[in-house]
């Protein structure tokens, strides 16, 4: 089917998000429609969302009103809303949300097509199902906004964790492994077109589990099989929870170099009484041991994490814990937040919402102050050491520097060599700033 028609993807929210809409693009493709880069060209805009805070869902309201007003301007034009905020808020958003033609949840998006021709046909088009089985494993994602160096590869899909605070059980659905072959074929035929590097995705990677007649393949064998790949095909993978990382997964990365030297391990905080609160099933204690077999098994690896700050019933001392025990650990790199009560989670059912947002926003800005000082400090310790960098492509700032990454995932800057994106080469740290190492080729 032919039909000539632009769409353009819009992605908020992590990177689960934006491996969907790769999947998006490729169902569209397929049905005949064409990816446009442009926003102006398109002849529907896709806006695959986020539920995790209020403020990402914030964000896409302001958006809506700029489609509005693109609207205004080119009456034909159809405006969907995909992703985690359309499967929370469903129907409701048609009311809500005028500019709106389509709603499709993160698992009805093979039904896009079908959804796309109900609204040509001049009614809008709903479809939020959930699913205990969709892992769009056939579909090959279309890699439309690409290095061509790194790709995501979505693993699994929903959760079924059911952290306190959390949106995600209630918009991605139960949590549900995707077929193993499907993986390493995906795997593959990226490394042949070029790639050189992948990172597995899930909300708890750790979890990954996929039968095959007595055939049981869990994470670590996964990851040896995709390692065994080619030695030049670097793995990430994202994310790790504390209660599920096991020695075996350590060492399984120990035995491969391709295997990145960086695990995202989310602590959410460093008291026990909230992490009880919060149903992360660990404790501080257990937190801690796994740090130290991660130091033991991998004494090179990076370790980032995620944190909370001012979640229902935190006491000056709970968020105390939480700053010593990033002292403790001394993160290379954490991601921050403000606690936000989403609807109808455990949270917002039984606790009350009561630390003061003052109170939320100070003890946010120590933890992201104390986080700048340990991130100073673990690039600082990289000043002198040489590593090796997978070559992405020119630096932002200067087309006379090439930018990378290590293994440990920071990013590198150095002056161009005779190399190529997608080459690997030996850099020596000199100095850094504070996101940024910057070195030169050996
Ligand atoms: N599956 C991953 C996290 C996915 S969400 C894990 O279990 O770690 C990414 C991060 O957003 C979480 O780690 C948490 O730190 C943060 N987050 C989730 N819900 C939140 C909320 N209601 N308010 C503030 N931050 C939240
Ligand atoms: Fe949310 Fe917890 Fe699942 Fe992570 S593990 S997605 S924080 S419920
Ligand atoms: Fe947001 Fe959905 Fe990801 S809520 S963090 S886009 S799974």
């Amino acid at each position: 089917m032919e039909n000539n028609k632009k769409f353009f993807i819009e992605t908020y929210g992590c990177q689960m998000n934006f491996s969907d809409s790769e999947i998006v693009a490729s169902i569209l493709e397929e049905a005949g429609y064409y990816s446009t880069k442009e926003i102006r060209e398109a002849d529907m805009i896709l806006i695959n969302t986020c539920s995790i805070r209020d403020h990402a869902e914030q964000r896409v309201r302001k958006r809506l009103e700029y489609m509005q007003s693109l609207k205004k301007k080119k009456p034909g034009i159809v405006i969907g809303m995909l992703g985690c905020m359309a499967e929370r808020l469903k129907t409701q958003l048609l009311e809500e949300e005028k500019v709106l033609d389509l709603i499709a949840g993160p698992d009805s998006y093979r039904d896009l097509p079908q959804l796309l021709a109900e609204v040509e046909s001049g009614s809008k088009a709903v479809n939020t199902s959930l699913s205990v089985e969709e892992t769009y494993a056939d579909v090959s994602p279309l890699r439309y906004d690409s290095n061509g160096i790194s790709a995501f590869i979505s693993i699994m899909r929903g959760c079924g964790n059911y952290c306190a605070y959390c949106v995600v059980p209630y918009v991605r659905g139960q949590e549900r492994s995707r077929n193993a072959n499907s993986i390493l074929t995906e795997a593959e035929s990226l490394f042949n077109k070029g790639f050189r590097e992948i990172t597995l995705l899930g909300q708890n990677v750790n979890s990954y589990s996929w039968n095959e007649g007595a055939n049981k393949v869990d994470f670590a064998k996964l990851l040896g099989k995709i390692a065994q790949l080619n030695p030049l095909f670097r793995i990430r993978f994202a994310t790790s929870h504390p209660k599920d990382l096991s020695d075996e997964l350590l060492q399984t990365i120990a035995i491969y170099p391709n295997i990145c030297r960086s695990i995202h391990l989310p602590v959410q905080s460093g008291s026990n009484h909230i992490l009880r609160h919060m149903n992360r099933g660990y404790t501080r204690e257990h937190y801690l041991e796994r740090i130290t077999s991660i130091r033991r098994i991998l004494p090179d690896c990076a370790i980032s994490t995620d944190i909370i700050a001012g979640f229902c019933s935190e006491s000056e001392e709970d968020y105390r814990d939480t700053l010593m025990l990033m002292e403790e650990v001394g993160f290379d790199y954490a991601f921050m937040f403000r606690y936000s009560e989403r609807p109808d989670t455990l949270a917002a059912n039984r606790y009350k919402d009561d630390v003061l947002t003052g109170v939320k926003d100070s003890r946010l800005s120590e933890i992201i102050n104390l986080q700048q000082k340990l991130s100073f400090q673990s690039n600082k310790r990289d000043v002198g050491k040489t590593f090796e960098v997978l070559i992405e492509g020119f630096s932002k700032r200067s087309d006379d520097f090439y930018f990378g990454r290590t293994s440990q995932n920071k990013v590198v800057v150095f002056p161009l060599t005779k190399n190529n994106p997608g080459d690997y080469i030996q850099v020596k740290i000199d100095r850094f700033t504070s996101a940024t190492l910057i070195g030169e080729a050996i």
